[in-house]
């Protein structure tokens, strides 16, 4: 099974570290999604596993094979490993029909004739791309092109599956088509995928877990959900979710146990939380999701700042004392520009953050005091 494990794997570039002790197990058959903001070492750490670029120190494990270990000078070539690829600029054979496109990996691999063309059949409907069978890339659209270049990465079947960036160079509408289908072919193959990308929608909505890194260095290697409504740190919930968390500068008061007294918008609250409260300084910085921002009733008292009416749902800024707090409300509203706003705090998912390390301490409710 392959299951894919990497121990303290670093890599660096003379002395700038792009990727530091990085440690992850990818279970079988998962899709893992590497997220993060442009330079972090996504591609860096996907091009390890892949065997394109040598760790300066750790060891990675593909099933029951090291194909490195930087102590035993282990390192297996790329075409060892039992992987796929597909890059962001899929370069297709221009002299080659979409058929002779997906078949040539296999005869590389010496499959017997009649297998490949059962195999490649298989992809041309599983791709849905069987009426263009025999044209060749340059008559083809780009999505089109796509999903030869995902045909032809899955055909020998490979175990593990890397993607980086796949779906960047298609429009907004082709994009969300072949998220489905990635989707779909995840489950419909028996490979690990391994995906990257700086959409954090994207990782949303595909990945089985998501890996976040922020300088080379993991953040949370969680499932969406888990990142979405717990998130390790200011860095991921800030960077996880649209519109995004309202942080609001907050002082504590005290703290014991579960329970913490914090003050912010020029009152106190108790704040209660699941689990005992971690170590938290006095500045402290409460994460409240646009969703739990409840507007026309509560104590809070705020003016209307700005609507973005979206269709299905409406962002709606409330200025409160010079604080713009984000919410969310379902449907098509557009309130009158500085009209007051009644609006209360809800729900068990408010998260308590130490502002010095930024680090997530409780999550729970607050109840104004
Ligand atoms: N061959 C190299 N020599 C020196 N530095 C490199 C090399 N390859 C990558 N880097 C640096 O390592 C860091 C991580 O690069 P990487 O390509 O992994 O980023 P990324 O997360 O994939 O970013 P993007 O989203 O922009 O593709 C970057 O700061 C990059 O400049
Ligand atoms: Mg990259």
């Amino acid at each position: 099974m392959p299951k894919i494990v990497l121990e303290h794997v670093s890599k660096r570039f003379q002395k700038f570290t792009a990727v530091e002790d990085l440690n992850m197990v990818i279970e079988d058959r998962e899709f893992i999604i590497l997220l993060g903001p442009s330079g972090c070492g996504k591609t860096t750490t996907l091009r390890m596993i892949a065997g394109l670029e040598t760790p300066t120190e750790g060891r990675i494990t593909i099933g029951d094979t090291v194909v490195f270990d930087s102590e035993k000078q282990i390192n297996l070539s790329p075409s060892k490993r039992d992987i796929g690829f597909l890059f962001q600029n899929y370069a297709l054979w221009p002299h080659m029909t979409v058929h002779q496109n997906i078949a040539f990996g296999l005869e590389n691999l010496k499959w017997p004739k009649p297998q490949i063309e059962a195999r490649v059949k298989e992809m041309l409907q599983m791709l849905k791309i069987e009426e263009f069978d025999k044209r060749y890339p340059s008559e083809l659209s780009g999505g089109q092109q796509q999903r030869v270049a995902i045909a032809r990465t899955l055909a020998p079947r490979p175990k593990v599956l890397f993607m980086d960036e796949p779906l960047s160079n298609l429009d907004a509408k082709l994009r969300l088509e072949m998220r489905i289908e990635l989707k779909r072919l995840h489950t419909d193959t028996d490979s690990t995928f391994v995906y990257v990308t700086h959409d954090q929608l994207e990782a949303m909505t595909l990945s089985s877990r998501i890996c976040l890194i922020k300088n080379g260095i993991l953040q949370q290697f969680d499932p969406p959900m888990e990142t979405y409504s717990n998130p390790a740190n200011l860095f991921v919930a800030d960077f996880v979710g649209n519109p995004s968390m309202n942080f609001i500068p907050a002082k504590l008061v005290s703290a014991d146990g579960a329970k913490a007294t914090v003050e912010f918008f020029g009152r106190r609250f108790a704040f209660e939380a699941a689990r005992p409260i971690g170590e938290i300084g006095a500045e402290a910085v409460v994460g409240v999701r646009p969703e739990f921002v409840r507007l026309e009733e509560g104590e809070g008292q705020a003016k209307i700042y700005g609507t973005l009416p979206a269709g299905m749902e409406t962002t709606v800024k409330l200025d409160v004392d010079g604080f713009i707090l984000t919410s969310v409300k379902f449907g098509n509203v557009d309130y009158k520009l500085n009209s007051d706003m009644n609006f209360s705090i809800e729900g068990d998912g408010i998260i308590l953050f130490d502002k010095q390390t930024g680090k997530n301490v409780g999550r729970g409710r607050v109840t104004p005091l």
